[in-house]
């Protein structure tokens, strides 16, 4: 009993490690109005233009699929060169003027790739899709890389061995890869 027990609670603690990375409520007291600030202004952008919401999705989608989600995307004339970037991403002045407000609350505490990932997902929301919790505490990167960006995210001329291949690199199945390509449902191209 007690030997059970010991094990449940080692296991519990175990599982906990395994995850104290990220936590939906990292910014719970470092900054409070954090989340319902980024709604506001992804809310506000969206109302002002639909397409906002499927751009600041992409945006997401962009910044993870290379070297992780770090906002290394927002870093200028690297990965915002590369080619299946260069013109087409947009939303990167929504993305500045919520952490200029972030900055004004609570200084250097949200990070861009933080908020980046919220904002995919109130975009989401705002355009009358599901929403899903977000775990929190993701760290900006100082790099980014225009080389890794031209070849790790998918061209649109790749078939469907070519889009398999690439998104299982990341770890995704064809089934991951068949729902998240949903997102094209909203947007332009
Ligand atoms: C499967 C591989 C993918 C390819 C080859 C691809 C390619 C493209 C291309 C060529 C465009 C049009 C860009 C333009 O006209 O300026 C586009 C738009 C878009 N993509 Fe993808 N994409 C892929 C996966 C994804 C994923 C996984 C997401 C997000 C989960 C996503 C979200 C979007 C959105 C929302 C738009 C519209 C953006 C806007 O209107 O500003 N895409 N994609
Ligand atoms: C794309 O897939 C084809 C087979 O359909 C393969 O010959 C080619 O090397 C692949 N290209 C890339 C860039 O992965």
């Amino acid at each position: 009993m007690a030997h059970s027990s010991l094990s449940t609670v080692l296991l519990l603690c175990l599982a906990m490690a395994a995850s104290a990375q990220l936590s939906p409520t990292f910014y719970q007291t470092s900054c409070p109005n954090a989340l319902s600030t980024i709604k506001a202004a992804v809310t506000a952008a969206v109302n002002k233009e639909n397409r906002m919401g499927a751009s600041l999705l992409r945006l997401h989608f962009h910044d993870c699929f290379v070297q992780g989600c770090d906002a290394s995307v927002l870093l200028s004339s690297m990965e915002q060169n590369a080619f299946p970037n260069v013109m087409s991403l947009r939303g990167f002045e929504v993305i500045d003027s919520i952490k200029a407000k972030l900055e004004t609350m609570c200084k250097q505490t949200v990070s861009c790739a933080d908020i980046l990932t919220v904002a995919a997902r109130d975009s989401v929301v705002a355009l009358g899709g599901p929403s899903w919790t977000v775990p929190l505490g993701r760290r900006d990167s100082t790099n980014a890389n225009e080389a890794a960006a031209n070849s790790d995210l998918p061209p649109p001329f790749f078939d469907l061995v070519n889009l398999t291949q690439s998104f299982g690199d990341k770890g995704f199945t064809v089934t991951d890869m068949v729902a998240l390509s949903g997102a094209h449902t909203i947007g332009q191209a």
